[in-house]
């Protein structure tokens, strides 16, 4: 992403979403979330611009054009999306399927092209994680809270399906109440 890019995060409240459009607007980009009308505020609380409620429109169909597309909910495709993507946008998905990886190899040539992300620890992308949140460009919702010893149970609540936020787990049960404030 460059400043001013229109960037579209599909699945923009969960919890890879959440942070994807807090990265985008800290890099100055105009961007568009999607996810249910139950979460736009949330949405436009991490500093959405426009907010599509999947249920009512299909950003497909949209008259709106993005240089990045975002899938972090692996509900759309790359054959579809090239249509509303600007003259070399890209399309990325978190889906690191057969059909991601596909699709990966069949578009890089094209002037608008696909690829699948995976993601990878990297002690750069944190530093500048730790940074933005330290400039408050970045906040962090919490769902719920697991000492090591209740692994299991924050397994359980992750199947569950959490509406919003991250499940952390902490090491030591002491640091329960600061490792994540
Ligand atoms: N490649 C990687 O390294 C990597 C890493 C982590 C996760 N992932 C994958 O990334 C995806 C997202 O993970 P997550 O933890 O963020 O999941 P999540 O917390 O369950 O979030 C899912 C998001 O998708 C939205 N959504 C649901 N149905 C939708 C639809 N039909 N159209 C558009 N948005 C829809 C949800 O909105 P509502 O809640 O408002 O319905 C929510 O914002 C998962 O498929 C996961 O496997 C990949």
């Amino acid at each position: 992403m460059k400043r001013g890019d229109r960037v579209l995060i599909n699945g923009a409240s969960g919890g890879v979403g959440m942070f994807a459009v807090q990265i985008a607007k800290a890099y100055g980009c105009h961007v568009d979330a999607v996810a249910s009308g139950d979460n736009e505020s949330f949405c436009r609380s991490l500093g959405a611009d426009h907010f599509y409620d999947y249920e009512k429109v299909d950003f497909i169909q949209s008259d709106e054009r993005w240089n990045v597309i975002f899938d972090a909910a692996g509900k759309s495709g790359y054959w579809d999306a090239k249509d509303v993507l600007l003259p070399h946008g890209r399309y990325v998905s978190t889906e690191p399927d057969v059909k991601g990886m596909l699709m990966t190899v069949l578009t890089w040539p094209l002037s608008k092209s696909g690829t699948v992300m995976l993601a990878q620890s990297s002690a750069d992308d944190l530093r500048e994680l730790v940074s933005l949140y330290q400039r408050d460009q970045l906040t962090i919702t919490i769902d719920s809270r697991f000492p090591m010893s209740r692994l299991a149970e924050a397994h359980r609540r992750v199947e569950s399906g959490v509406d919003r936020g991250k499940v952390v787990v902490v090491s030591q049960e002491g640091d329960l109440h600061t490792a994540t404030r």
